[in-house]
């Protein structure tokens, strides 16, 4: 069985339509939709948005749902320049950028005493997803960093800040904690996320316009992701 997360409605609503033999269940305030989509068994469902969702989310279908691998599908910021909306990313690796322990002299993103502050995503199910986007015509995809915090980045500065310093594709908020928590549990993962917006001054206006078309182009991608599979 394989675990779907979207962080918000847009991002789940397809494959929530396109599921059959769907059982509800309901933990920790988060519903799974557990079933079939295509003929394969998934576990869906919405982790709403933060990393601390994210988390609990990929512990709870790791634990109790038993997944192989956890698949995310939604929409991200922007942050590398030759990224236009509706544009793809597939994660390469995942980081924290919102983690500063930089006063005790560590790295920005830097996970203090620990082993590993970037977690790379599984190169079998990254490969499937570049061979999915390849399938469609519409747009761009590229492989990178996907850096996650629990904020809205919507600012040209820290565009270039977080760019630079993470040499990071694009910016989220849950992308890293699922990558964290599968990595702790050595289940494979990825991270499938279409541009809304470019995380600049006019992202939070975008990020409403382009949504639905995001997460739909996203969504193709994942659809046929499970069809590899
Ligand atoms: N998700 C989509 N756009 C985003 C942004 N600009 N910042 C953080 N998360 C996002």
């Amino acid at each position: 069985m394989i675990g779907i997360i979207g962080a918000m409605d847009e991002e789940i609503h397809l494959f929530k339509k396109g599921m059959e033999h769907t059982e509800e269940k309901v933990k920790a305030g988060i519903t799974y939709y557990v079933g079939e989509f295509q003929g394969k068994p998934i576990a869906l469902c919405k982790s709403g948005v933060g990393k601390v969702n994210a988390s609990v989310c990929s512990q709870i279908l790791i634990d109790r749902f038993g997944v192989s691998g956890v698949i995310f599908t939604g929409v991200a910021g922007a942050l590398d320049p030759t990224l236009e909306i509706g544009d793809i990313v597939i994660s390469e690796d995942c980081q924290y950028h919102d983690l500063d322990a930089s006063a005790l002299g560590f790295e920005k993103g830097e996970i203090p005493f620990a082993q590993k502050s970037v977690f790379a995503a599984d190169s079998k199910l990254i490969e499937i997803a570049m061979e999915a986007s390849q399938e469609i015509t519409e747009g761009k995809t590229m492989t990178g960093r996907i850096i996650s915090g629990d904020q809205f980045v919507a600012d040209r500065t820290t565009v270039t800040e977080l760019h630079h310093q993470f040499n990071a594709a694009c910016v989220e908020m849950e992308g890293a904690a699922i990558a964290h928590v599968c990595d702790m549990n050595d289940v494979p993962f990825v991270i499938v996320r279409s541009m809304s917006d470019k995380a600049d001054g006019s992202a939070d206006v975008n990020f409403l316009e382009f949504t639905k078309l995001a997460s739909n182009r996203s969504y193709e991608i994942v659809a046929r992701m499970l069809k590899k599979m």
